[in-house]
């Protein structure tokens, strides 16, 4: 079976009007792929028959809250998926398209005839020649997000429908682990695994960075010992780290990355993306990592044996979430109980304003 996720297999075939389909020109827009056994039959033609009445509620949808849990990502809009139908069967190009004429079909119909796509797509039944009838919603990268193994037709183009609207309206909402990140500060002292350490760290390593010079470098601190010695470098204000089972000293310099002549230097700034990805895979794992600034950058630096001439840009606290809140300071749980503050978005975006 194709994962969720998963690259949909590419192909290469003939419509019912003789022309090649490649299935990597559908990149850019949803497509709905289903598989069924025989034109003209009963099944397949009330199939074809009702992807076709629904095309244009694929290729236009309404979106509304996709995400109903925070009033933060709500949104309403209309999204022009595009969504192509393609039913694909063993029949030949000449059946599809008396099959098309008599029903009147609005769908893509492609010949399969030696099965190679429905064998790609495991639509095939344990004789490897029989049909599975399936379908599949791939997203705008081509990549399997939804599949139907042994479809009905009954109430199945309404599911399919319901299952693109779901998809989309996930996709067009802001990420949910963006938008559940916050600098929360109610760390558990329950140790972390390596693994998962070594997980959200290859999450940061994978960020983009100027000619790929991955400037970042971590230190992963998670023994007692020198966690006690570090938190002698803490300000009183930044207690709660203090808790954390894990911190992440993240260090990097000028000559770790582009340097241009106008005076860019692109260090702090692809560190700074990675940090980012770090939080973001941290949220979806269910952990709070925390970048802060304040610390004695030489203390710590003299502790962990960093350079001279590297710069330890940030410290992130790493651990589980704490549902008891009740060891921080009342101004630091208020600042968690509120919603998340920022500016206005007019004052940090404006739109190109060109005069002649
Ligand atoms: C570079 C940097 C330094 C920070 N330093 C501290 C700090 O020393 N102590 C602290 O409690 N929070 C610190 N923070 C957290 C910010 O205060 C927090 O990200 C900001 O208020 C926005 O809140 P949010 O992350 O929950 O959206 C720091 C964050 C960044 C990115």
């Amino acid at each position: 079976m194709l994962k969720r996720w998963e690259q949909a297999p590419v192909f290469k075939e003939l419509n019912d009007r003789g022309e090649e389909i490649d299935s990597r020109d559908l990149i850019g827009s949803y497509t709905v792929v289903y598989f069924y056994p025989k034109a003209f039959t009963p099944g397949c033609t009330k199939e074809c028959t009702l992807f076709s009445a629904e095309l244009d509620h694929f290729s236009s949808l309404e979106i509304a809250e996709a995400d109903s849990s925070s009033a933060e990502t709500g949104f309403e809009t209309l999204v022009e998926t595009g969504a192509r139908i393609i039913g694909i069967s063993p029949d030949s190009p000449e059946t599809l398209a008396r099959f098309r004429q008599k029903h009147g079909l609005r769908v893509e119909l492609i010949a399969d005839p030696q099965r190679k796509v429905a064998a790609a797509y495991h639509a095939l039944k344990e004789n490897g020649k029989s049909i599975l009838r399936s379908t599949f919603i791939l997203d705008r990268w081509g990549r399997v997000r939804k599949s139907w193994y042994g479809v009905k037709v009954n109430g199945h183009v309404e599911e399919v429908l319901a299952g693109l609207r779901e998809i989309v309206g996930a996709d067009q909402a802001i990420n949910q682990q963006i938008a559940y990140r916050r600098a929360r500060r109610a760390i558990s002292p329950r140790t972390l695994k390596r693994d998962e350490v070594k997980r959200i760290i290859t999450a940061a390593h994978w960020s983009s960075s100027c000619f790929n010079n991955q400037p970042w470098r971590f230190i992963v601190v998670d023994q007692q010992v020198m966690l006690a010695k570090l938190h002698q470098h803490l300000p009183a204000g930044n207690y709660w780290m203090k808790e954390a089972p894990v911190l992440i000293a993240v260090y990097s310099k000028v000559k770790n990355d582009c340097s241009l002549k106008d005076g860019r230097d692109y260090y702090l700034f692809d560190t700074g993306q990675a940090v980012a990805l770090l939080q973001v895979q941290a949220t979806q794992m269910g952990l709070i990592a925390h970048p802060v600034a304040g610390y004695d950058q030489q203390g710590f630096k003299e502790l962990l044996q960093i350079p001279e001439e590297e710069h330890l840009i940030t410290v992130i606290a790493l651990g589980y979430p704490l549902g008891n809140d009740v060891f921080l300071s009342e101004q630091h749980q208020q600042v968690e109980r509120e919603p998340r503050q920022r500016k206005e978005l007019g004052q940090i975006l404006s739109w190109n304003q060109y005069q002649e």
